[in-house]
């Protein structure tokens, strides 16, 4: 197929993150409910509201390529965040479930940033400058998150995982 560009790329791409954002919006106050580790609740909860920006931000980016918002499903933010329920319900009242929690979220974000990296890159080869400031924008936030998570899981949540189930 020679009739498709990166310009298509680019949008097909959006509408991925699109699909995978909303999706997240819904599944990090379950994780919140879920956490144990008042911090790492509290780090789902600004996540949470990180993620409404980023779909705006998402929004301004179909705007500037003169698209509508539309999602296009996403079976492997599906996926991830299948897993991530599955460690709330199997791990329910046991120590461990913060640990898993943690690395679910940290699959979610690695995700993410992987996809603003490329649509990060791709809006430079393609020109859209204003893109490029607001996919930057939204990459850094994943980063910083990414790392939070990573402090977060190398001080209070791994130790408590290591305790023997009450
Ligand atoms: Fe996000």
């Amino acid at each position: 197929m020679i009739d498709k560009t990166l310009e298509d790329l680019f949008h097909e791409t959006l509408k991925d993150i699109y699909y995978a954002e909303r999706k997240i919006l819904k599944s990090l106050p379950k994780m919140a409910r879920g956490a144990q580790d008042q911090k790492l609740k509290q780090a789902f909860e600004k996540h949470r509201d990180e993620t409404e920006g980023q779909i705006e931000r998402l929004h301004q980016v179909f705007e500037i390529i003169g698209k509508r918002p539309r999602a296009k499903t996403c079976p492997a933010i599906d996926g991830i965040v299948e897993e991530g329920e599955e460690i709330l319900e199997e791990f329910k009242g046991n120590p461990a479930l913060d640990a898993g929690l943690l690395a679910a979220a940290q699959a979610i974000e690695h995700y993410e940033i992987s996809r603003y990296g490329t649509l990060r890159t791709w809006a430079q080869q393609l020109g859209l400058k204003d893109a490029v400031t607001l996919l930057e924008q939204t990459l850094a936030e994943e980063s910083k998150t990414d790392a939070d998570l990573t402090k977060l899981a190398e001080s209070a949540v791994n130790t408590a995982a290591k305790k023997k189930a009450a």
